[in-house]
């Protein structure tokens, strides 16, 4: 498994299928652990993950450590982190519909690989690649979806990108961040169980 995830990776490292590789600095392949239940699709690279070769380690990255701390989870110890498409868009804009189709090879290795039990689906642009024309983030967040085969039979659920959760600070009840607080309670519970 690990020398599969390296083959992989590597092949990533030097691809030049879409544009994205004449302006990237690293290729953002993943983090966390390699063989756990739980895997978590993003959507891409920003600056911060672009320079460490990192998914997850700016602002947004923080705030979803702290996520999975409330409930006991690490990315050290029960999670795998990967992006929708490993090399940053430039300004941070959405990835286009070619690039995502260039780099689906890459996500979808990693998941055949890994093949988790649960998938969480971080944000509308990994909902969108993953589920299709499901709706909005606010409709499907916090409910469970079936891949089906393309995951391996894995759990999905879609969850608010932390991102979004930055920039609307309310704990009220009702609030994202307040609904997120229930998502991972209900995904740990799902863990638990799994
Ligand atoms: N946002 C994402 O979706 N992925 C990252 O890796 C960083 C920020």
């Amino acid at each position: 498994m690990y020398e599969d995830l390296e083959i992989i990776h590597n092949k990533c490292s030097v691809c030049t299928k879409c544009p994205l590789h004449k302006t990237k600095h690293h290729t953002v392949f993943s983090d966390g652990v390699p063989n756990p239940k739980l895997m978590l699709i993003g959507e891409a690279p920003g600056y911060n993950e672009d320079m460490q070769g990192k998914p997850f380690v700016g602002k947004a990255g923080q705030l979803l450590d702290k996520i999975f701390a409330s409930v006991g989870l690490t990315r050290k110890e029960h999670v795998y982190i990967c992006n929708t498409i490993k090399c940053r868009p430039p300004e941070n804009r959405n990835p286009l519909p070619e690039e995502k189709e260039a780099c689906w090879e890459y996500l979808k290795a990693q998941i055949d690989i890994i093949q988790p039990k649960i998938i969480l689906l971080c944000g509308n642009v990994a909902v969108q690649s993953i589920l299709g024309n499901v709706g909005g983030i606010t409709k499907v967040r916090g409910k469970w979806y079936e891949g089906g085969e393309i995951v391996h039979g894995a759990k999905l659920m879609p969850i608010f990108h932390p991102s979004y959760l930055l920039r609307n600070d309310s704990r009220e009840k009702g609030s994202p961040k307040w609904l997120m607080w229930q998502d991972i309670q209900e995904i740990r519970r799902v863990y638990d169980s799994l």
